[in-house]
């Protein structure tokens, strides 16, 4: 089986080219596993050269000698071609279904009475999302045509997909239920939110799961792509889940002081720079109520690599898949951003938590991490 899940088939999520998808995702997989097995190699046989060295020593004479190594350098080739190969099929799958896509798309997006989209045609996008296309994905996170533009949204839900050959579950949506259920029952099963937001949230795959476990919620998502939020209410509006959507920089929100109860955020902070992370926990500090909750969750490769071998893919992931803030990712500094923001670090939790589907799956391997503080 290609993919760990099925893709759930709402109204969004182009109907073409299954075929060709799962070839793509079964060569990926078979390319992914060869060059671990590759890099676990050469990495253990540097490694193992001399045992006097510290990590840093060691990781430094493995940068070196894998710049040098042949194979390495075609396997990062590779993954730069396939995740190419990954967009044009995204592309392709929407333009083989984009007559029906758009009329599906026109008739959530002007439904009323479900939840809120508000775009703002002046916004001001920070310098650090324009300069990058990250992950490679054509146009980039903030590419907005014109008025009635979803399309980023549209590559953004089905890529992800791809990307994650279904362990993120049918709706993209592991790590908002892996937040409910790792880090807010084990941790905070008293708090009752009333209004949650949910910083960078995309397409809102992340968003939804706080409004089917909180109904009664005020539940926003808030990002800077204003094609991105268009289909976000829309995907939210076809899946049944009233939920607002706001163009807004999670740096410096419109928000007012004290007006959350939880404000959560997934899989962002690997994607912003150092000095983002510390405005996006000022920011939050500013908005909870005393006693609100700040969860952030990414991958633990990404925050804080536990072997050699992750941390020289977290690496080199900054220029082959156009990730240019992973490299400066670091535990420490999150913890103290948290504590210059104002919060009380013995408040501050850290959890290596496993992802909600992949446990489903048997597989209870814990390969996110979890950051959670609530306000005094
Ligand atoms: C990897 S995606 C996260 C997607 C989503 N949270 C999820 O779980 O599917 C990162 C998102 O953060 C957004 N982003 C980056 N910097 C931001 C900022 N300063 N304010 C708001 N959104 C931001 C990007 O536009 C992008 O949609």
């Amino acid at each position: 089986m290609v993919f760990l899940h099925n893709q759930t088939k709402h109204p969004l999520i182009p109907q073409s080219d299954r075929e060709a998808e799962r070839k793509l995702a079964q060569k990926t997989q078979n390319f992914r596993r060869d060059f671990f097995l590759l890099l676990k190699e050469q990495i253990e046989a540097i490694a193992s050269q001399s045992a006097k060295e510290s990590n840093n020593q060691v990781y430094a004479r493995v940068r070196q000698q894998l710049n040098q190594n042949p194979d390495i350098q075609e396997g990062h080739r590779q993954r730069t071609l396939l995740q190419d190969e990954l967009w044009q099929q995204v592309i392709s799958s929407i333009n083989g279904d984009r007559l029906r896509l758009t009329k599906a798309f026109e008739f959530y997006h002007w439904q009323k009475n479900q939840g809120l989209l508000e775009l703002n045609p002046e916004m001001e996008y920070p310098a650090h999302q324009l300069k990058t296309e990250i992950h490679r994905m054509p146009g980039g996170y903030c590419q907005n045509c014109d008025e009635s533009d979803f399309f980023t949204g549209a590559m953004y839900d089905h890529g992800v997909f791809l990307y994650g050959q279904g362990w993120f579950g049918g709706l993209n949506d592991e790590l908002g239920k892996t937040v409910i259920n790792h880090v807010l029952w084990q941790h905070y099963p008293q708090l009752k939110p009333q209004t949650i937001l949910d910083l960078g949230c995309s397409v809102g795959h992340s968003t939804l799961p706080y409004k089917e476990e909180y109904p009664d919620a005020e539940v926003w998502g808030i990002d800077l792509g204003a094609a991105l939020l268009r289909y976000a209410s829309a995907r939210a509006k076809s899946l049944e889940r009233e939920v607002y959507f706001s163009q807004q920089n999670a740096e410096q929100t419109s928000f007012q002081n004290n007006y959350f109860d939880l404000i959560v955020s997934h899989i962002l902070l690997h994607e912003i720079p150092s000095g983002s992370r510390k405005k996006v926990f000022q920011e939050s500090y500013r908005l909870l109520k005393p006693g609100g909750v700040m969860i952030h969750i990414d991958s633990q490769s990404f925050l804080s690599p536990s072997n050699l071998i992750t941390r020289y893919f977290r690496d080199t992931e900054v220029w082959v898949n156009s990730e240019p803030y992973l490299g400066s990712s670091n535990l420490a500094d999150l913890q103290r951003y948290v504590k210059e923001a104002g919060f009380d670090r013995k408040e501050f939790k850290v959890d290596l938590v496993p992802g909600y589907y992949a446990v489903q799956k048997g597989n209870d391997k814990a390969g996110w991490m979890a950051l959670s503080v609530k306000k005094r």
